[in-house]
């Protein structure tokens, strides 16, 4: 399609829609807890209906109507054998997760995704679940397609050897069905939904700084969840808004948990005018105004215990980086390279189409700042983040772009491309 273009400024308010990760994990707890799970400002991304269609199939009533969503919860015994393979889609939080919930389940089951869910790595939740007791088949060893077969699951001292939400998130779900207590280590504090989402269910878990300590047979409670708006989206508009002159955008109702909120501190550290207002909080979810204006940026250095904090926002700051004076380096941020596509090399070889000057590395990127960005014909590689960040470059082009693949943002923004045409 073609990318809208705009030099002269984006002004106004959006509210963009629910978190992604937490979506995932409402539908996730609304099942497995006992009694009815409403759940308001749900994302209707194609992931997180992946989650529901997985649910389902498992014998969940999931209703789905205009603005909410509820799951006739069935406990944990109540989840029924599948008749058919569960399907994820492209969801990496789907696969993973499930993985440690179906791994202690008195059934089999066999799950897969698209093209790219099987080329991701699913060692990284699989062999830390085996050391618990599950088992796994899978033709290729520890990619998808994996069929569990459904076992009784021990409990185990864990340290991650990544910094994984999503790893740490699968363990956590095994260990809710082992007998005893489970003690999780992390190497960087990562997202925390999950842990959040056990407590606002009535069960328990116990953190202290990186050690996580999660005990079996807890019982969860039907609940009423309340989705705040997904910072990884808002962070398109953040970005936007800084680099585009004459621009003053308003994201209301977006999630400011601390875990996710590296990239407010990136924008700081460069200089970018932001304010950030908390309106609300559900628990510890607490929610936020956050306003941008155009500003005046400078290159700096991102590496270390930031990462887990803004990995899913490091393609849209590479982009705003290229607008910065002087050089941006990022660092530590391997995981890059196992996300829905290759980021590292996505990011490198769709923004040098449109002139940037920047270099991949082992770890990250290095941009230069101050460029200009030209006209192109640029693909998505069926990344949501790519094709999002991709149009707000485009924003900037002296001359059209073309973006290949772009309905890829309707996995976590259906409505992406109406959103930016609304702020002029
Ligand atoms: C997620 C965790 C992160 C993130 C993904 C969502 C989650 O992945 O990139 O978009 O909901 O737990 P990793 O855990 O692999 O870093």
């Amino acid at each position: 399609m073609q990318l809208i273009r705009n030099k002269q400024g984006l002004n106004g308010t959006i509210r963009v829609p629910g978190d992604k990760s937490i979506s995932h994990r409402s539908i996730m707890f609304g099942a497995l807890a006992e009694g009815t799970t409403t759940v308001t400002n749900f994302l209707m991304g194609e992931d997180c209906l992946s989650t529901i269609g997985v649910f389902r199939a498992l014998g969940v009533s999931i209703d789905v109507s205009e603005g909410k969503i509820v799951v006739q919860g069935k406990g944990w015994d109540g989840l029924q054998k599948p008749a058919e393979t569960l399907d994820v889609g492209n969801s990496g939080t789907t696969i993973r997760l499930m993985l440690g919930i179906l791994a202690g389940r008195s059934f089999d089951a066999t799950i897969e995704g698209d093209a790219s869910i099987a080329k991701r790595p699913m060692g990284r939740v699989m062999n830390p679940l085996r050391e618990m007791g599950a088992t796994f088949e899978a033709k290729e060893a520890n990619f998808a397609p994996v069929k569990v077969i459904g076992t009784k699951l021990s409990p185990m001292e864990y340290t991650l050897p990544v910094a994984s939400a999503q790893v740490k998130s699968a363990i956590i779900f095994a260990a809710l069905q082992a007998e005893g207590e489970t003690t999780i280590i992390e190497k960087e504090k990562t997202r925390d939904h999950t842990e959040q989402m056990i407590r606002q269910f009535g069960g328990e878990v116990e953190v202290d700084d990186l050690t996580i300590r999660v005990s079996g047979g807890q019982k969860f409670r039907g609940q009423e969840v309340v989705v705040p708006g997904d910072i990884s989206s808002a962070a398109f508009f953040i970005v936007a808004g800084l680099i585009i002159p004459n621009s003053k955008i308003r994201l209301e109702n977006v999630g400011i948990n601390p875990t996710r909120t590296g990239i407010i501190d990136v924008v700081q550290a460069m200089g970018g005018r932001i304010t950030v207002e908390k309106t609300s909080a559900v628990g510890d979810e607490p929610a936020g105004t956050i306003t941008v204006e155009t500003s005046e940026l400078k290159g700096i250095e991102i590496g270390g215990d930031i990462i887990p904090r803004l990995i899913d926002e490091l393609p849209v700051i590479a982009l705003l980086a290229s607008q910065a004076t002087g050089k941006t380096v990022i660092k530590d941020a391997e995981e890059l390279k196992v996300k829905e596509t290759n980021r590292i090399d996505a990011v490198v070889t769709e923004l040098s189409k449109m002139g940037v000057a920047l270099v991949g590395t082992e770890d990250g990127m290095i941009i230069e700042g101050q460029q200009n960005l030209h006209g192109a014909t640029v693909k998505s590689y069926g990344d949501h983040r790519m094709g999002m960040m991709l149009q707000i470059a485009a924003l900037l082009a002296d001359s059209g772009v073309t973006l290949e693949n772009a309905e890829a943002v309707k996995v976590s923004y259906p409505t992406f491309f109406e959103d930016v045409a609304s702020l002029y």
